[in-house]
């Protein structure tokens, strides 16, 4: 088992290219299996989900290849409709495939999902959906059943604006007889690159990252070449980590709307900020003031991904911060291991109380999770001394060397 050790206390400086975005790149590897051509999805990002994602697609009879860092998925002869449990309980975004198999093929069988340990996760939204859209759907022996002799373009309202159930929906009612409408749909620019790259091959959806999403079904999707937007979630984790440990870094392909959320506190508490259209520089010359509060919320909020990374920052901030976790129950792993570093943080019910100190000391702790895991390699590269991460394997789901990036910009930092 692969750990980082990490002397931490180094400033960083350099510049970073952001990769293409984790969930970007799931969702539309599931809406491949709508497509009777082949898709070429440029710059593939070498994660373990996507890495995973793409064997569930070959299970199914799609055809892989990889060239260079491009990946050209030809989902022609798709005729499996059963995605394998041993499969799917490897990876969360699994359950995406229901709606594109479905539409499909009118049968689906996907089993319970795995992935990070954060909660609950229910998937009754999704269900709800595609039963509105006139599917079948029977659950037994941790499978999900779904049949349907016609798909049928509905009004669908979410409770809650999920991010796989409107992604799900969406990719259903693709081929659905009709037009779908999804009120109070998730809005993160995940949705709308699914949205473009959807229509890229001929789909017709409109209003993603609005109100109400409109899906026109339509009778086939054509081959395409789409370029996934970039990892959000990254270029905060990147922006913070500089923020903590001082130094002066250059983040390009960036959105920068994408993480004003992160941005505007980042200023607010003392760092400067230069924005361009695809970059964004940040110079630490010390300690920041709290962010005050920090409460996770759908896009356009505070993203619960980044929520680990932002509590690390706060650990050794100017102030109290009160960190809200609105989306999921157990997203706290992070900081009983933070604790072991010194760190003063106190937990009731879904908010953690930070209070800043000097520093943080270099401790034995455990990636629980990915981005409690991203959150505790920049705990070590800010603190006093040694730090070993164990379990990075929950890391590398979602990061490619993560100790190269943070090596280039001058951390000391090495997987053992
Ligand atoms: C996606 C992201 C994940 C991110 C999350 C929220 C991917 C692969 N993962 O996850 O990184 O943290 O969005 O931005 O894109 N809910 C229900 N019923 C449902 C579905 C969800 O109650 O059927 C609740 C969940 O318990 C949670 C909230 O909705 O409290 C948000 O979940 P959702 O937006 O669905 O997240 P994911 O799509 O799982």
């Amino acid at each position: 088992m692969d750990k980082f050790l990490i002397n931490g206390g180094k400033s960083l400086h350099g510049e970073v290219v952001v990769p293409r975005a984790k969930n970007s790149y799931l969702a539309i590897l599931s809406a491949c299996v709508l497509c009777k051509g082949t898709v070429t999805l440029k710059e593939c990002p070498k994660f373990v989900d996507i890495e995973k994602m793409l064997k569930i697609l070959s299970s199914l009879g799609c055809e892989i290849k990889k060239i260079d860092r491009d990946v050209v998925i030809d989902c022609n002869n798709i005729s499996n409709y059963n995605v394998a449990k041993e499969l799917a309980k490897e990876v969360r975004s699994s359950i995406f495939l229901l709606g594109p198999i479905i539409a499909r093929l009118k049968r689906a069988k996907v089993s319970y999902p795995g992935g990070c340990d954060i909660g609950l996760r229910p998937i009754d939204l999704h269900l709800k959906g595609l039963r509105t859209l006139n599917v079948n759907i029977d659950e037994k022996f941790g499978y999900i059943e779904c049949k349907t002799d016609c798909l049928k373009g509905q009004n669908i309202h979410l409770d809650y604006p999920s991010v796989g159930a409107t992604e799900n929906i969406m990719m259903a009612s693709v081929y659905a007889k009709g037009i779908t409408r999804i009120f109070n749909p998730a809005k993160e620019p995940e949705i709308v690159d699914l949205q473009n790259f959807i229509n890229s091959m001929g789909g017709k959806i409109f209003g993603a990252g609005s109100d109400v999403i409109e899906i026109v079904g339509v009778d086939s999707l054509h081959s395409t070449t789409y370029t996934p937007m970039p990892d959000r979630i990254i270029a905060g984790t990147y922006l913070i980590a500089c923020a903590g440990c001082t130094g002066d870094i250059l983040i390009k392909n960036v959105v920068p709307c994408h993480i004003a959320s992160l941005t505007t506190k980042l200023r607010d508490s003392g760092f400067e900020l230069i924005e361009n259209d695809d970059s964004i520089r940040l110079v630490s010359r010390g300690k920041g003031n709290s962010f005050g509060k920090i409460d996770t919320m759908p896009y356009p909020g505070f993203p619960t991904d980044l929520q680990p990374q932002a509590l690390v920052l706060q650990t050794i901030s100017k102030g109290i911060c009160i960190v809200t976790e609105n989306l999921f129950e157990t997203r706290f792993k992070h900081v009983p291991e933070l604790i072991k570093m010194g760190a003063d943080i106190k937990v009731k019910d879904r908010s953690a109380i930070v209070t800043g100190i000097n520093n943080l000391y270099g401790a034995e702790v455990c990636a629980t999770d990915l981005r409690a895991g991203a959150s505790l390699v920049i705990a070590g590269l800010m603190a006093k001394g040694q730090t070993i991460i164990s379990d990075i394997h929950n890391i590398d789901r979602g990061y490619e060397n993560l100790e190269d990036v943070f090596k280039s910009l001058g951390a000391d930092i090495k997987r053992i």
